[in-house]
């Protein structure tokens, strides 16, 4: 078989170093992929949003199933674009169509789909320029701080929380009138959640799903959870407090029903679903949908996949994902992410990466990084996720903590105090 994964970040590199140790793979290509990519397969330059050059590159390079990373060629409709073309129609997409994307794609879509099915989320309502003068009144039904979420896919900056009245509604005008562009043409309103967060994963056929391990993110760039958000700073799995009694409530009150709700709707989803979750006291809520693995959960996720990946993509594939079987690893996986200098605010790139050879014991995901001749260089704000495995959360930190210094480039900082609060 012969893999195209659409991506360049570290779920990519992670997706492609555990695919190329299946039997059933022969070769794995990576559009555009990065420097750590290029080691297990082989990188191409192509465009993920487009679709054109990826059926060329389909052809080209004999394709037997497509696995999308990222969320933007989802919600454009890359999976509807394969279905169109009778060249490219019987190569399976792993990832949902655009009606099934629009979970992520379409945050009012999706808390409509959240409500109609009664799975727990914040109480909402939404709002576009015609109703924007009820905004206040609404706001004022809601203790601070005020959640206010462009409804369409904004670069992970669409969400903010804003503990002022006066501001918040400011906020939600600036956003209708365009601070994000179409993406702000509707604006959803929540109840702020405390709690704390997880990121449940599944992989489904469309008609049943497997459970893959939980992990935990940590968003914020500054120790103790401070400071801007970023794509992620690190990843752990499991998450101590996803017991078997949480994991219950996860599945019958979330994931079944937002099977059930996909079945009832027509919705046939084939992919990834990203359960983006809080616990409140003891009861999951889903804060969001994402139509992908997330990154850099899946540098935690995927590590702790201990039988074949490819059996997974393959159930999907053929639509019989119920006879496949998934095992996973006992041991804990952590993942420390090395980010640029002024990450998540500006940066430089290209700068060169060294010390890589000296990682002993802990793999290295490359995340934001480019081949320069024979040196890898920076390329990005997220440049490199340092997973390891061990006995607890600490002594897989501990590996990743050892390597992480003996690497280095120009302004290389990461975060100290990944799983903190477990
Ligand atoms: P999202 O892009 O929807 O995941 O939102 C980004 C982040 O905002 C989440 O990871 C949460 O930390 C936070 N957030 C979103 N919705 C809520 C909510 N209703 N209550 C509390 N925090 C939230
Ligand atoms: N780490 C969060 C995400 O992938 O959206």
């Amino acid at each position: 078989m012969n893999l195209l994964i659409l991506g360049s970040g570290g779920r990519e590199h992670a997706l492609t170093w555990k695919l190329a140790q299946s039997k059933k793979v022969s070769r794995i290509f990576i559009a555009p992929g990065n420097a750590g990519t290029s080691v297990s397969g082989t990188n191409l330059n192509v465009d993920p949003g487009n679709f054109t050059e990826v059926k060329k590159a389909v052809l080209e390079n004999r394709i037997d199933i497509v696995i999308v990373g990222p969320e933007a060629p989802l919600v454009d409709g890359i999976h509807d674009f394969f279905l169109a073309d009778p060249d490219i129609r019987n190569i399976p997409v792993i990832g949902p169509d655009k009606s099934a994307a629009r979970l992520e794609g379409s945050k009012d879509f999706a808390k409509e789909f959240l409500t109609r099915n009664n799975i727990p989320t914040a109480s909402y309502r939404s709002f576009d320029k015609e109703t924007a003068g009820e905004v206040h009144s609404f706001l004022k039904t809601l203790s601070p701080p005020y959640v206010i979420k462009a409804d369409g896919l904004a670069a992970g900056k669409g969400v903010l929380i804003i503990e002022n009245l006066e501001e918040a509604e400011e906020e939600v005008k600036s956003i209708l009138n365009g601070k994000f562009g179409k993406a702000g043409n509707k604006v959803v309103i929540e109840e702020f959640l405390k709690g704390i967060e997880l990121s449940v994963f599944i992989i489904t056929d469309g008609r049943t799903y497997k459970l893959l391990p939980e992990a935990k993110d940590y968003k914020r760039v500054g120790e103790g959870d401070t400071g801007l958000n970023t794509g992620g700073m690190g990843a752990v799995s499991p998450v101590p407090f996803a017991d078997n009694k949480f994991m219950d409530k996860v599945r019958q009150r979330i994931i079944d029903p937002t099977m059930e709700g996909l079945a009832k709707e027509n919705i046939t989803y084939k992919g990834f679903i990203f359960f983006g979750l809080i616990n409140v006291k003891g009861d999951p809520y889903v804060i969001e949908y994402n139509a992908r693995l997330g990154d850099p959960e899946s540098e935690v996720v995927i590590p702790r996949i201990k039988s074949d990946m490819f059996e997974l993509i393959e159930g999907v594939a053929k639509g019989d994902l119920h006879i496949r079987t998934v095992e996973f690893d006992d041991r804990v996986a952590t993942t420390v992410m090395a980010v640029s200098g002024g990450y998540p605010g500006e940066y430089v790139k290209g700068k060169v990466v060294t010390g890589l050879n000296n990682v002993a014991g802990s793999v290295v995901f490359h995340a934001g990084t480019s081949k320069k001749t024979d040196e890898v260089i920076t390329s990005g704000g997220r440049v490199l996720a340092v997973t390891s495995w061990g006995k607890s959360i600490k002594e897989a930190l501990a590996f990743s903590y050892h390597n992480l210094s003996f690497i280095n480039f120009e302004g290389m900082y990461f975060r100290n105090d990944i799983g903190f609060d477990l």
